[in-house]
């Protein structure tokens, strides 16, 4: 199964294929903001992918549109309810001013 570590806390979890970062997260008590519940309507759940984003699905036009808007935004940014994990990764979940 893949695994994702979450960065800063170093968590590591083991998930199903097609989980989403946001799911992984939540399902391992690891708090992610996820205002708009999951779909692609706000940024809380943005994180940086410092490792594996090509095992990640591949970002979609809605995505895209709305990491623009992301503050703090950068090419490794992605919407955690958004990239769906095929293999292991790791990520940096920002600190928010949520
Ligand atoms: S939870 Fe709103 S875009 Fe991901």
């Amino acid at each position: 199964m893949p695994k994702v570590t979450f960065q800063p806390s170093g968590k590591v979890v083991e998930v199903e294929t097609d989980t989403s970062v946001l799911e992984a997260a939540l399902e391992n008590d690891i708090h992610l903001e996820h205002a708009c519940g999951g779909f692609a309507a706000c940024t809380t759940c943005h994180v940086l992918v410092e490792a594996g984003s090509e095992n990640l699905s591949e970002i979609e036009e809605d995505e895209e549109d709305m990491l623009d808007t992301v503050e703090g935004g950068t090419l490794r940014s992605r919407l955690g309810c958004q990239a769906r994990i095929q293999d292991d990764v790791i990520v940096t979940i920002p600190m928010t001013p949520y």
